[in-house]
């Protein structure tokens, strides 16, 4: 049985595949240092795995797609790769702006954008109202990104509704906190996928993968990974046993 989404079928069974998916785009410094070349290079390469693989992920039946692209703590970086970084994203963005016209992917940016460059937060703008009609998979795209940061910002949003009277702190619950995150109308995560070999979430949906299954390929580095990786983590994820707390 094999999952035809479009025209084209794509050889994965429908029950592999998880209907909102987290990447972690690993190990691109690793990669880049392996080969002698400088960091940056494997943040290159990254960012080219990362359009084939999004594009994969649509195929495949996916519905919500969210990729790490700059956490909150990835300012520590030497200014020289945090600039390389942006500058990857501007040009992804601006070759992506003719791109998004042929695919049914509705992209938004999840994480804090004050402190981005005026013309990124302009792109982001544009890329989000392009595809804000979009039917097929949602992207999001985690830029300046922290579980713990989005949190923090729900709290304070609660906050402000309760001292402007609006709500009162008995009725803040598990969906009013919810609906304060970036991911606001989006359903849990069914699964995290990190290449590169660490074993750790890294302040990623921390909310949102309360009960997410995790796939760890310690054999492979993001700039590396190709679709049959992809399809090896949903065969994995599709032996998970998922009870969500009950038996
Ligand atoms: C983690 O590898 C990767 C990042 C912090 C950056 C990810 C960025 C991209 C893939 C390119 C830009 C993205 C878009 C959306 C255009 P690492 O640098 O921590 O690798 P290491 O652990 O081997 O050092």
């Amino acid at each position: 049985m094999f999952f035809k989404k479009k025209k084209e079928p794509v050889e994965v069974p429908l029950r592999l595949v998880p209907r909102n998916l987290g990447i972690i785009m690993d190990g691109n410094g690793r990669w880049a240092k392996k080969r002698g070349l400088p960091r940056q290079a494997g943040h290159v390469t990254g960012a080219q795995v990362f359009r084939k693989i999004t594009k994969y992920c649509e195929k495949c039946g996916v519905e919500y797609l969210t990729v790490y692209a700059f956490s909150t703590e990835n300012w520590k970086r030497p200014q020289e790769e945090v600039d390389a970084i942006m500058d990857l994203l501007r040009q992804y963005l601006k070759e992506s702006l003719a791109d998004f016209q042929q695919e049914n992917i509705r992209t938004r940016f999840i994480g804090d954008r004050t402190p981005l460059a005026e013309d990124i937060r302009q792109l982001m703008r544009e890329a989000e109202e392009t595809t804000a009609h979009k039917t097929g998979m949602t992207l999001n795209i985690a830029l300046n990104y922290g579980g713990q940061q989005e949190l923090t910002a729900a709290a304070r949003v609660l906050a402000h509704r309760v001292s402007a009277g609006e709500i009162s702190p008995e009725d803040i619950d598990e969906k009013m906190l919810e609906a304060a995150l970036y991911t606001e109308d989006q359903p849990p995560v069914d699964l995290i996928l990190r290449p590169s070999g660490e074993y750790r979430l890294s302040n990623f949906l921390v909310w949102q993968s309360a009960y997410a299954e995790f796939v760890f390929m310690d054999d492979i580095l993001w700039p590396d990974f190709k679709e049959s990786d992809l399809e090896r983590a949903f065969e994995e994820f599709a032996r998970r046993n998922r009870r969500f707390g009950g038996v």
